[in-house]
């Protein structure tokens, strides 16, 4: 009997729906939300409304593009966290009452998780592997033993990757979000032309505040002297930050690479559809002799297959969950 999976994401401002059957994808449905654009960010009670907006639709268009039969739905996944509460929320809610509508089970998923097993959508890295997670809210170093059983072994103390790509993005003018213009803007300049420290921290843990600040102080000091700096060097000064935030991450992923002795390496989340931190990646695993397995840009950033996948792991392992369950905008591996 194969098994299939309706799965929701809503735990930001993408709306997603996608549908798998035995692994494989049949369907992925995302929906943006352009109100935030001019806010410099997220809103949270407008992405919540913009939810609820798009969550009918965008589960209808998914089932029709899988072209499966609703009764033909094993169970019903859903992200449960982390997230922001009231965008988790529409998720939640709308998964319990189709789960309820069909008689069918209910599967709450981690985020983070889901980030780390769109790889298994087409992709199969060999367990143990090292995977490092870079999205919007986080920056993890993760050691996947299984399916099922991950252990993060460093993340950032502050600032995640994402965010540090969209605040110095802020900071040279770009709109919300930032990470994917700034990689546009370096692919143009030359990263030499300016240096940013990179900050010391222990273990396998990140830090990102700092380049924030120092972006700041220096971009201050130069357009005082020069008021148009800023639109004159906007290319190298993307460049260079965009070449510091990759080497923070790949500094460290290779430390955590040595130090476990693993050889399989593992990329996901938001900013791993940055084309420096994808090439630089691959580069350093062929010096390493490194398996190096960077994940199709459909599912870097949030999408609702990566959740219809641990879905289907966690059917397999009979890891199912009840109508009372509550969403979690904190929600550790
Ligand atoms: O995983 P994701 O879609 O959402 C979260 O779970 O947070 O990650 C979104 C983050 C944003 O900070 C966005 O600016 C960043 O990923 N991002 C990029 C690129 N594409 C998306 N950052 C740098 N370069 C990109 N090409
Ligand atoms: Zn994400």
């Amino acid at each position: 009997m194969s098994i299939t999976i309706l799965a929701i994401e809503s735990s930001c401002d993408d709306t997603s729906a996608a549908v798998c059957k035995d692994a494989k994808i049949l369907a992925n449905v995302i929906a943006g939300q352009q109100v935030h654009e001019q806010w410099g960010g997220v809103v949270p009670e407008l992405a919540s409304r913009a939810h609820l907006q798009n969550i009918v639709p965008v589960v209808d268009s998914a089932i029709k593009q899988s072209g499966i039969n609703p009764q033909e739905i094993s169970a019903v996944a859903f992200t449960r966290g982390p997230g922001l509460i009231g965008s988790l929320m529409v998720g939640l809610s709308f998964a319990k009452s189709y789960a309820l509508a069909l008689n069918i089970p209910l599967i709450e998923v981690n985020h983070m998780q889901a980030h780390i097993l769109a790889h298994f959508i087409d992709n199969h890295p060999t367990f143990p592997f090292l995977c490092l997670t870079v999205s919007g809210g986080h920056t993890q170093i993760v050691l996947v033993k299984d399916f099922l059983q991950m252990e993060v072994i460093g993340e950032t103390l502050d600032d995640a990757a994402g965010e540090a790509f969209d605040k110095t993005a802020k900071l040279l003018g770009l709109p919300y979000p930032g990470g994917p213009l700034l990689d546009k803007y370096a692919q143009q300049g030359n990263a030499e032309k300016f240096h940013f420290a990179e900050p010391l921290i222990p273990d396998f843990n990140f830090s990102f505040s700092g380049l924030k600040t120092s972006v700041l102080y220096f971009l201050q000091a130069e357009t005082k002297k020069n008021p148009p700096f800023i639109e004159e060097n906007i290319h190298d000064l993307a460049a260079a930050i965009q070449r510091t935030i990759v080497d923070i991450l790949l500094k460290k992923i290779e430390k955590a690479a040595r130090q476990f002795n693993i050889r399989e390496i593992a990329l996901a989340g938001g900013v791993s559809a940055n084309s420096e931190l994808r090439k630089r990646l691959k580069d350093l695993g062929k010096k390493n002799g490194w398996h190096t397995h960077i994940p199709k840009f459909e599912y870097c950033t949030d999408n609702a297959a990566m959740i219809a996948i641990t879905g289907y792991f966690k059917f397999l392992k009979g890891e199912f969950t009840t109508q009372q369950i509550e969403p979690l905008a904190r929600y550790h591996l």
